[in-house]
């Protein structure tokens, strides 16, 4: 008798646990060492709770196709459960109603009370939730590595006046000083960086933000492209079409001395065993200090029809914001964790320089939204600017004035 209300018992528990079960179909481009050791995190903690991951990796940086892969599947009426998207695309995709509402977790978890608002502004569609940040990325750090710096002679450059005499003396001692990959999006982070200081963050904002048209022409406008240009005298021949992780192994292996890149680099360095301030060193891309260009990881959640489904896919959501998730997520990929109210402790130095300055820069009007990433301007808007920066770059005698022209053209035609 006792056994078998023992059993009873453990049968219910069981049918209850499985009755919960669902399963999450997540699509994001984390395919490169750290990325995919942060991913891995989800993942396990997704299972943990009974449910079951669909692992929808799509390889590129940056996202480009991962994002026309998503458009297909939604498209065809079988989207996943939800989806690395960010910024405006986030606004995009709640415009055509393809994302369900997150705001009963949201309530229950006080969403609105963990995050700051230039997080929360980006989540809501139409005053409610529809997606979850995952991390706050620094895109305008520069990577260096110390034992090739030093062989060359020179120091962290701090100005683009710097850089460039530094880069020279890197050069003649034999090094490649800036690792970069020729991808358009790689080209437009390198881009946003140099027109950062060119412009500052005022008319960084009307450049990208407001896409104004007489600074998106304008004579600091051929200024950015002209320094732009002399960066190209610094990187190898074999930069077209690199991964930006292989350009990040570079400066790992004291093949380049330098690199302009987001701190997802910095989970590279993580997953290759270096530690910041001996193997590296993370310091603000030249003339940025200070200043903080932003670019914010989210999942958008998708309408589903199945109610397990529904209930794996808000258990995902808040996980997410979850402390324990918020740090190990971040520690291995580089970013600072997006709620405001966490210990730090477990972080490096970089980390806490980049939770500084996000906070300071939050008052000073120097924190900026990544046009290159995504968080400024639409998806058409930005893919004009990649345009003309890629062609500009890849162009051997390309003019600095024509491409201003040019850029305030393609950014017309496109909104
Ligand atoms: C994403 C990062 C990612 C990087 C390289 C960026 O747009 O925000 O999470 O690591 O692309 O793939």
């Amino acid at each position: 008798m006792k056994i078998n209300k023992t059993l009873l018992t453990l049968s219910l528990l069981a049918a209850s646990t499985f009755s919960q079960a669902g399963e999450v179909e997540v699509l994001h481009w984390w395919t490169a060492g750290g990325e995919a050791k942060s991913a891995a995190v989800l993942k396990e903690m997704i299972e943990e709770q009974g449910h079951t991951w669909k692992d929808f990796a799509v390889a590129g940086g940056g996202g480009e196709s991962a994002m026309t892969v998503l458009k297909t599947r939604a498209v065809s009426g079988n989207p996943p459960s939800a989806a690395q998207i960010k910024g405006h695309d986030i606004q995009e995709w709640g415009g055509l109603g393809f994302l369900t509402s997150l705001d009963a977790t949201a309530k229950q978890e006080k969403w609105d009370e963990l995050l700051p608002e230039v997080v929360t502004k980006v989540m809501k569609w139409d005053g409610e939730y529809v997606a979850v940040p995952v991390n706050v990325h620094r895109v305008n750090w520069l990577w260096a590595n110390p034992v090739v710096l030093e062989k060359s002679g020179v120091t962290v450059p701090t100005t683009l006046d710097e850089f460039f005499v530094a880069a020279d003396k890197i050069k003649a001692a034999g090094f490649i000083p800036l690792a970069h990959g020729g991808q358009p999006w790689q080209d437009a982070t390198v881009f946003e960086a140099v027109a950062l200081d060119v412009l500052g963050s005022e008319d960084y904002n009307k450049a990208f933000v407001d896409l104004d048209m007489d600074v998106l022409s304008g004579d600091k406008m051929v200024e950015v492209f002209t320094k732009f240009k002399k960066m190209r005298d610094y990187i190898d021949s074999n930069s077209p079409g690199r991964d930006w992780n292989v350009a990040t192994s570079m400066v790992i292996n004291g093949e380049a001395a330098m690199q302009i890149m987001g701190d997802w680099a910095k989970g590279e360095f993580t997953a290759a065993g270096k530690v910041p301030g001996k193997d590296y060193i993370c310091a603000p891309a030249p003339g940025t200090d200070g200043q903080f260009t932003f670019n914010i990881d989210s999942f958008a959640f998708f309408e589903l029809s199945d109610e397990e489904n529904q209930k794996a896919q808000q258990d995902l959501a808040k996980t997410i914001l979850t402390k324990d998730f918020q740090e190990v997520f971040n520690l291995n990929k580089g970013s600072i964790p997006v709620r405001l109210d966490m210990d730090m402790s477990k972080f490096d130095q970089c980390a806490l320089d980049s939770m500084a300055t996000f906070k300071s820069s939050a008052e000073s009007g120097d924190l900026v939204p990544s046009m290159a990433h995504g968080l400024a301007t639409t998806s058409y808007a930005q893919g004009a600017i990649y345009d003309v920066v890629t062609n500009f770059f890849n162009e051997k005698d390309a003019d600095p004035k024509e491409a201003a022209a040019k850029l305030a053209k393609a950014v017309k035609a496109a909104i």
